[in-house]
């Protein structure tokens, strides 16, 4: 398939390159690369990032620490994270807007639907920081929700992993991929695409996933033109 209009998610881990935590410029460079490229074919590009390089919520609340808390510091994660692509993009010569949905807006623009589609249209990557503003929910349940708002073709979930096995690929050397495979599948075979409130808000609104590697030069563009790169979701 071909796309006009993606929602790309990205680990908040994954901008830590080889590093402990938080973020390594030269990964975000690379990243800002493959983003540029597919920008300049003319694809609509949303990003929402995760904030798991500087502060998990679950694993504040795990040593003790209110979960709410602990979600809001991982909210602000994800705004940091936004901030920081925002400039790589923009280094690379990428037209941005970040939109935060809790509203700090000295720093960023509110989260505004209307205001979100009238810059894809204009070419312009949007980041949208701070998850969905509540606690309880992923930074997968934000892009998921985010795609379906903006009305996106599909979700790519960018991981360190080339798409779905059906046992843990890097445990498993007998592990086996999937090129597609259905929501119900997903299920019925036990296996972990996104947490359950992300996935069945996917499902349920007919929202392809797919899943790919996202550490591989490349492998963006290839995926947007129409290459098989990863393992796709859907209802089918
Ligand atoms: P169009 O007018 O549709 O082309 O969009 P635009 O984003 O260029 O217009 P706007 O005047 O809304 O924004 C101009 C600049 O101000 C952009 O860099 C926006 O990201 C930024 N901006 C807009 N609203 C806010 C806000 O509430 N907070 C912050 N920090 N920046 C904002």
């Amino acid at each position: 398939m071909q796309y006009k209009r993606i929602l790309l998610k990205l680990s908040g881990e994954a901008l830590m390159g080889d590093r402990q935590y938080g973020i390594d410029p030269k990964r975000l460079a690379e990243y800002a690369k493959e983003i540029k490229e597919v920008v300049e074919k003319g694809i609509e590009v949303a990003i929402v990032i995760g904030g798991g390089n500087i502060f998990r919520g679950v694993a504040g609340a795990a040593n003790g620490m209110d979960r709410v808390q602990g979600d809001h510091m991982g909210m602000l994660a994800t705004c940091i994270n936004g901030l920081a692509l925002q400039s790589a993009l923009e280094d690379a010569d990428v037209k941005t807007r970040l939109q935060t949905a809790l509203e700090i807006k000295e720093v960023a623009e509110p989260y505004i639907k209307r205001k979100a589609i009238r810059h894809l249209e204009k070419g312009r990557v949007v980041i949208f920081g701070a998850g969905t503003g509540n606690p309880y929910f992923t930074t997968d349940t934000a892009a998921v929700l985010r795609a379906i708002e903006i009305d996106a073709d599909a979700i790519l979930k960018g991981t360190r992993v080339n798409g779905i096995y059906n046992a843990d690929p890097e445990k498993d050397k007998n592990a086996v991929k999937f090129e597609t495979i259905t929501f119900k599948e997903v299920i019925e075979k036990g296996l972990k695409v996104m947490d359950m409130t992300a996935f069945t808000l996917s499902e349920e609104n007919n929202l392809p996933i797919i899943v790919f590697d996202m550490n591989t030069n490349g492998n963006l563009l290839k995926l947007v033109s129409g290459e098989k790169i990863g393992t796709i979701v859907d209802s089918k």
